[in-house]
């Protein structure tokens, strides 16, 4: 069981600023993302682009996960934290937790728009997403359900973790690559692990709370959009389309733009590459996520998306 006076105390010794712009401005001449979290990488035609493109992609990339960041931090976690502690009765060190979790959470939102405003300017001038579009479709729907109602309709726990800990995933690779990739970058993603990794504890203190004993409609709902979560990490094209679309505006020859759409072409190919498969979703990078998972059997037909 979790320890919520304990960790409330870790998060109180363990915080940070959010750095001043100034300090965010990463050079346009260094590498902003580690290859490993980069989905082009794993393609073959990503050979074939120029020292000068893949430096590009590799930027616009850590553009995308600056933008992931503040869309799950401010469209998910905050107004789910939002509901849990203006819920009456609420347990006070449980409640003092949540609390805790979206000043932290209102602080990382506002780093990575720093970031992303300081280091791409032309990008971010009006808006914190010139890369990212949440379409609307029935999985979008049942989750804006589920932030509604978050005591009966749980399935926002599980989407936490597999999210949470994926940031931790990225944290990590940012420190393996530490002095290969712009120390501004390197600075954010390790301050974010700073508070990321108890965030994680939280999570599964969630689960255990919220999702142990859902009804049958909750188990089910819960089980199907996380199906449609993890299929679209396993082949993620969207954010890769609007990158390819942004590429083709600053690399305008012919023989770039077709490099770009070799690219296109060859994304589904990552769903069945072993080495992103292995990154992405293999047993290390997922290890709080599967734990959960396989306590509850309707998570079981979700296991073909590891790779265990
Ligand atoms: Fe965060
Ligand atoms: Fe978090």
């Amino acid at each position: 069981m979790i320890d919520q006076t304990q960790l409330n105390q870790v998060s109180n010794s363990k915080s940070f600023e959010v750095p001043h712009p100034e300090a965010l401005k990463a050079s346009r001449f260094e590498r902003w993302s580690p290859d490993s979290i980069a989905p082009w990488t794993y393609l073959p035609a990503y050979q074939n682009l120029t020292d000068d493109m893949k430096l590009r992609y590799n930027q616009l990339h850590a553009c995308t996960v600056n933008e992931l960041f503040i869309w799950f931090e401010q469209k998910i976690l905050l107004p789910i934290l939002t509901r849990l502690i203006a819920q009456p009765n609420q347990d006070p060190e449980f409640k003092t937790a949540c609390e805790i979790f979206y000043k932290e959470e209102v602080k990382h939102s506002e780093m990575f728009r720093r970031l992303s405003k300081a280091s791409a300017s032309e990008l971010y001038k009006k808006t914190d997403f010139y890369f990212f579009n949440s379409r609307l479709s029935i999985s979008r729907w049942l989750m804006e359900i589920s932030l509604k109602f978050p005591q009966t309709m749980s399935t926002w726990c599980w989407i936490l973790i597999f999210f949470e800990e994926r940031t931790l995933m990225y944290s990590k690779e940012y420190l393996k690559a530490k002095g290969q990739v712009s120390s501004v970058y390197s600075k954010v993603h390790h301050l974010h692990m700073i508070e990321e990794a108890r965030h994680v504890q939280l999570d599964k203190y969630f689960i255990e709370k919220m999702y142990t004993g859902a009804s049958d409609l909750n188990r089910r709902i819960t089980a199907y959009i996380l199906g449609k979560v993890l299929e679209s990490f396993s082949s993620p094209k969207r954010m890769s389309k609007a990158i390819a679309k942004r590429m083709k505006l600053e690399f305008v020859r012919p023989e770039e733009h077709d490099m770009i759409d070799q690219i296109s072409l060859e994304l589904p190919m990552l769903k069945d590459n072993l080495d992103f498969k292995l990154q992405f979703f293999g047993f290390k990078s997922n290890e709080g996520t599967l734990n959960l998972m396989s306590q509850y059997p309707e998570f079981d037909h979700l296991k073909k998306y590891f790779l265990l």
